[in-house]
């Protein structure tokens, strides 16, 4: 059975002594809980402290974005090897912020996830389409694009590393969420893409989270889907309530799968 697992993207909010809080809050509030697995990805600013704060609790560290060399002149970027420097596991690779406002586009976030997973740090590759291409009836096909362009050359051991985060663009930070049984079906179909790519038994293994607009009242149909094993969560995991209370309903909905 696939490991559940729930993010929390911090995104570009909290200053240093409010993310040491959070990240205390949550240490507290996590302790001695079944949670699957629970990684918050703070700003680079306050990934450092955060890494002190949570060390020793199950919580785990992801970084928003890197870059996919080791070091060199490239100015205002952060490489694979900070990250590990500090104790990062995971990172956001492809975020539709990144791809839409930063033109991140196939190519790089191909090159980022394939650097992340050969340094031994776990990529959570997002992909998802836009309102127009839902309304135009190319969910499947950006979709299905968006996953391939992401794992190209990516080998069979590192891609059951990998975590798959379907997040169509319309749900983000928008309080519109896909229908589960619609977000399953993405799931679904990514889980296609993969036996294609792969081979069924890697389909089976890869975790897939699904984000947009995830809140505690939601997330409990989220979880119920059968293809579905966490949640990308935006707005909502900025706040130690909100974002407890997700992880906690997310495991009970799960051990009820
Ligand atoms: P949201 O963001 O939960 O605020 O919609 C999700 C994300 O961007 O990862």
């Amino acid at each position: 059975m696939r490991n559940p697992i729930i993010v929390g993207n911090w995104k570009m909010n909290l200053l240093l002594e409010e993310a040491t809080h959070l990240a205390l809050s949550l240490v507290r509030e996590l302790d001695g809980i079944e949670a699957g697995e629970v990684v918050i990805c703070p700003p680079y600013t306050s990934l450092s402290e955060v890494s002190k704060r949570i060390s020793g609790s199950s919580i785990r560290l992801g970084a928003q974005n890197m870059h996919w060399e080791d070091r060199g002149a490239y100015t205002g970027e952060i490489s694979p090897q900070f990250l590990l420097d500090i104790g990062c596991q995971y990172v956001i690779i492809g975020h539709s912020e990144r791809r839409q406002q930063f033109g991140e586009t196939g190519e790089v976030v191909n090159r980022k996830a394939k650097s992340a997973v050969s340094k031994g740090i776990i990529p959570i590759v997002c992909v998802g389409e836009t309102l127009f291409e839902r309304k135009e009836g190319k969910t499947e096909e950006v979709v299905r694009r968006g996953v391939e362009a992401s794992l190209k050359g990516i080998s069979r051991e590192e891609i059951v590393k990998v975590v798959i985060a379907y997040e169509p663009v319309w749900a983000i930070g928008t309080g519109n969420t896909a229908s589960p049984e619609d977000a399953n079906a993405v799931h679904r179909l990514i889980r296609q893409v993969l036996t294609h790519l792969y081979d069924e038994e890697v389909a089976q293994e890869v975790r897939i989270q699904y984000g947009g607009s995830v809140t505690p009242e939601n997330i409990e149909g989220i979880m119920k889907e059968p293809e579905i094993d966490g949640a990308l969560v935006g707005g909502a995991s900025i706040q130690s309530g909100s974002f407890v209370k997700i992880i906690k309903t997310a495991m009970k909905a799960r051990s009820r799968k």
